[in-house]
This record gives C-alpha cells, sequence and structure tokens, in this order.
C-alpha cells in the first residue's frame, strides 16, 4: 500500500488487543519523533513512555476515564520541555527564555504535534493504531505532579497505541473543495457553509447510534469498553436541549460553549504553576 493510500485509510484507534509492542518497534517510534521537523532544530520535546499498568491506569484517569488509554499497551506522553534547554543554556553562560517567549512556545507546540504525527503514521505502516488524547491540557497539574515533572516541562498530548482490536469505519469530512483556497482566501456563503455540515454529517432524523458514529464515536466505544453509561447521558442530554442539529450538537452538548470558555482559567494556571510566564 502507497502511503497516500495508507493515510486515507487511517482512523484513530481506541480498540486495543492486550498484545506487546516488541521493544525495536518501539525504538523505532521513538526515532521517528526525534527526527521530526522541529523549529531551529531546537527540539524542546520530551516523551514520557506509559507501559506499566498502574501507569496507564492512573493516566486513563487524569485524562477523563478514557478506557482505551487503560487498555493500550503504550502511550506516549508529549511533553514542551523548556526545562533542559533552560539548563543547557545556563551551563553555557547564556539566557533561554522559552517560557518567557510565545514564539517559543507555538513553534514548540508545533514541534511536539509534528513528532507525535511522524509517531502516528509509523504505526499506521506497522499495523499499530493510535489514538491522540487531547484531554491531558484539563489536567496538567495532575500530570506533571504523577510524572514528577519539573518547572518548564508541560505535558500536552498523549498518543495511545497498541495493536487494533477493530478499527472504525471511515470518518466524515468536509469535501475538500470547503478547506482550500486558491490564491486568496475565498469568503463562503451561509448556504454553502451550512450544506458543507450537513454533507459531512448527515441527517439526524437516523437512529442516535448511526449518528454518534460520526459524531461522537468516543461515548459509543466507550459504553463498549465498560459499562454501558454515555449513550444513555448524550440521549438524555440532547433531549432535554431539544438538540436539532449537529451544531448544536457539537456546542452544546459535546464540546458545550461556556464550558470551553470556563477551562481558560485552569488550563492557564496549569500553564503558569510549570514556570512559564506568557499569558
Ligand atoms: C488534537 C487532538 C485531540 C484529540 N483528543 C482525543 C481524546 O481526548 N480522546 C479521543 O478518544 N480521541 C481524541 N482525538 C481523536 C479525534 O477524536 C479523531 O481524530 C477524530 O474524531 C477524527 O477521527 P479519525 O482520527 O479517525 O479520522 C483527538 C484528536 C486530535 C487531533
Amino acid at each position: 500500500m502507497d502511503l497516500y493510500e495508507l493515510m486515507m485509510k487511517r482512523r484513530s484507534v481506541r480498540a486495543f488487543k492486550e498484545q506487546e509492542i516488541p521493544e525495536s518497534v518501539i525504538e523505532q517510534l521513538i526515532d521517528v519523533a526525534n527526527y521530526a521537523p522541529s523549529g531551529g532544530n531546537i527540539q524542546p520535546i520530551s516523551i514520557i513512555l506509559v507501559r506499566s499498568v498502574s501507569g496507564r491506569r492512573r493516566l486513563a484517569e487524569i485524562v477523563g476515564d478514557q478506557p482505551w488509554v487503560k487498555n493500550a499497551p503504550l502511550s506516549m506522553v508529549f511533553c514542551l520541555d523548556f526545562h533542559r534547554i533552560k539548563k543547557w543554556a545556563e551551563l553555557c553562560q547564556t539566557d533561554f527564555r522559552g517560557e518567557r517567549a510565545v514564539n517559543h512556545f507555538l513553534i514548540g507546540y508545533a514541534d511536539l504535534m509534528a513528532a507525535a504525527q511522524n509517531v502516528v503514521i509509523l504505526c499506521e505502516s506497522l499495523s499499530l493504531g493510535s489514538v491522540y488524547i487531547g484531554s491531558i491540557l484539563d489536567e496538567i497539574d495532575a500530570a506533571r505532579d504523577f510524572f514528577e515533572m519539573p518547572d518548564y516541562v508541560l505535558p500536552l498530548m498523549v498518543l495511545s497505541i497498541g495493536y487494533p482490536k477493530s478499527i472504525p469505519q471511515r470518518i466524515p469530512k468536509l469535501k475538500k473543495e470547503h478547506i482550500v483556497h486558491h490564491e486568496k482566501y475565498r469568503k463562503t456563503g451561509d448556504e454553502e457553509i451550512c450544506r458543507a455540515f450537513d454533507e459531512k454529517y448527515g441527517p439526524m432524523d437516523e437512529s442516535i447510534e448511526k449518528y454518534l458514529e460520526k459524531a461522537f464515536v468516543e461515548a459509543l466505544e466507550a459504553d463498549k469498553q465498560e459499562s454501558p453509561k454515555y449513550l444513555e447521558r448524550v440521549k438524555k442530554r440532547m433531549k432535554q436541549l431539544d438538540i436539532r442539529n449537529s451544531a448544536q450538537f457539537l456546542f452544546q452538548v459535546r464540546y458545550p460553549t461556556k464550558m470551553m470558555v470556563r477551562m481558560n482559567q485552569r488550563i492557564l494556571q496549569s500553564i503558569r504553576n510549570a514556570g512559564f510566564k506568557i499569558f
């Protein structure tokens, strides 16, 4: 299979076999993360490998009880790491203040994601499945505490990895003409915007399970792997709020707008707690 086909068929995997990943494969995953592009080649990242049962269990709790994090034989915690660089600069009689520089922060986060995506692609080519876990952002303090991270280290992304027990079907995406602009930004009309998302998610009046496969596959998967509760909760909430379309579902049920904005203070405080002074 060529690389295009491989990348087009990739899906986030959340059901893993209890099969160890060989050491040599893990080494390769680390190599491709390490050889990813890096702004100025400064390499401000560290990766914590979590394989122990106790580590997996605790990490799963930290990220909001996502069962696949506990079940995956390997999770890689991608950290923005200015600790090592600051120390190096100091030992070399100079000063690195990435913790105060928005530029270093944003480029560092881009580096981190480039490294993680290299791992995702290599996983796919080795018949491993992977899923990003971004919800570590909600519990940065707890993660820093558990992994005993010094100042200037921020855990910002997790990849849970393992051999797939099952792979979900193709997920809907916007048609590419909606995301591509030629030479200048083309402002889209209201009707076109609605059509783009209607085509992506399909109608809501089909069975709720079918709809959630497209709009909230995590809830269905969590119900399969743990005692079923999410689907019922989601259905109840949708009824309570009289949800009529996909945008209402996403921004009232799945990512309630007020809650997302309220989380700012918590995330910013965690970043400050790690010694960063950019916000
Ligand atoms: C930045 C980022 C954060 C994500 N966080 C989570 C997460 O916390 N839990 C989870 O199960 N999936 C998470 N995902 C996976 C997305 O749900 C998934 O990529 C999306 O539904 C599209 O499906 P696909 O990866 O199969 O194409 C995340 C993906 C990205 C890129």
